[in-house]
């Protein structure tokens, strides 16, 4: 059970601004005061680097640091040596996919995703196709952008050696079977990618109960700083990837030669000096849903989506795209009505919404429209506040939306 009203205090950004209707959590979410605590504890008593030195504040750096990677372990249930701090979600997916180009991939193998899936889970790949030839292959998915087993099974062939995919995804909220497409691919010998930055932060996430062969998130929105990410891989997978970045910190020793000993993972991904208030940051964010519980997180996210797709619904006036989909945002467009100016509206009635494409921008294939109205709910929304969201709903119109540009 979630007590949201004391949940709500441990917010500044919520203190701080009490008319807003915040639904813009798939973008960004707001930090806990633990979580500035820890960032700010780090700048202010115990700033220096980590792994590099020998005085009291670099060990104490060290060990916050270290402790980060052991919060993110138990979040995931994997062993910290599996855990490697990253610039985000986006920078772990590029370093996934330049691995599997050059050390588990090769020419004319495929790799199925989806139409669904935001940029970042995407370009990396078609740039593997373009300088790897790899194939670049999706795997149908319904209206809601749901992918079925039926469907995986419909586009496997032969030469398919992974599959990347959201475990949700970040427009529709689409939940996939990430457990049962990794069975499958393992059992015809391919690897399971997971884009988990809209899923990490929503409920529990058990990678080796998933088996999954890697994922990746995002620190920013699972309440922690922004920069920071985590790459999930399993360990002798890592130790086989070679990681993008070279520097201090991830190398053993080097030769005037040029030969290099690079260290075991997760250090050899983490090149040069890390961004350390961030992991720590992460770390505190990482604790402090845990202390909640992610099953909590989830269920009272599940509870209060559906009392905002029961009451949308009831809008004649407004498009629902993802109506069945039990998680993530809630997608939407105002018949006849831009969606920036449909939001633009609601933001003038205190409502945070994000609006256009999402980054999504082959999901139009899926929903025959590239610019949705997108309200992302965290577990700190209340019923409340769907509540004046449909009501400033209700007076979405062309008249109403022109007259705050006037
Ligand atoms: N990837 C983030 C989103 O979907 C920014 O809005």
């Amino acid at each position: 059970m979630i007590d949201v009203e004391k949940i709500r205090q441990d917010f500044p950004m919520i203190r701080n601004h009490p008319e807003l209707i915040y639904f813009d959590n798939g973008a960004t979410t707001f930090k806990p005061q633990c979580v500035i605590d820890a960032v700010t504890a780090f700048y202010t008593h115990g700033t220096s680097n980590v792994h590099r030195g020998d005085y009291e504040i670099a060990v104490q750096a060290d060990r916050h640091y270290d402790a980060s990677r052991r919060s993110i372990a138990r979040l995931l249930n994997c062993d910290p040596k599996e855990v490697a701090f990253t610039a985000g979600d986006t920078a772990a997916l590029n370093q996934i996919a330049y691995g599997m180009g050059r050390n588990f991939l090769k020419s004319g193998d495929t790799i199925l995703t989806t139409e669904a899936e935001h940029a970042s889970n995407l370009l990396p790949w078609y740039r593997l196709e373009k300088e790897y030839g790899i194939h670049v292959e999706y795997i149908p998915v319904d209206r809601q952008g749901v992918c079925h087993m039926e469907d995986v099974e419909q586009a496997w062939h032969e030469g398919v050696r992974a599959v990347a995919m959201a475990q949700v995804t970040n427009v529709l909220g689409s939940l996939q079977p990430v457990k049962e497409i990794a069975a499958y691919a393992h059992r015809h010998g391919a690897y399971m990618i997971v884009d988990g930055a809209q899923s990490v932060p929503h409920r529990p996430t058990d990678v080796r109960d998933l088996d999954i062969d890697f994922l990746a998130f995002s620190s920013h929105k699972m309440c922690g700083p922004d920069g920071v990410g985590v790459l999930y891989g399993k360990y002798e997978l890592l130790q086989k990837m070679d990681p993008v970045f070279l520097g201090g910190g991830m190398n053993a020793r080097f030769q005037s030669c040029g030969e290099m000993l690079l260290k075991e993972a997760p250090e050899k991904f983490e090149a040069g000096t890390p961004n350390i208030e961030g992991v720590i940051g992460l770390g505190a964010a990482a604790e402090y849903l845990m202390s909640i519980g992610l099953d909590n997180i989830m269920e009272y996210e599940r509870d209060l989506r559906a009392y905002f797709a029961s009451e949308i619904k009831k809008l004649d006036h407004l498009e629902f795209y993802n109506p069945d989909n039990e998680t993530g945002p809630v997608a939407f467009n105002a018949k006849g009505i831009f969606a920036q100016d449909a939001a633009g509206y609601l933001a003038s009635r205190n409502v945070a919404v994000r609006s256009g494409n999402h980054c999504a921008k082959i999901l139009h294939e899926i929903i025959g429209t590239d610019q949705t109205i997108r309200a992302s709910l965290y577990f700190y929304n209340t019923k409340e506040e769907v509540d004046r969201f449909i009501e400033a709903a209700k007076d979405i119109s062309i008249e109403n939306a022109i007259s705050i540009l006037l």
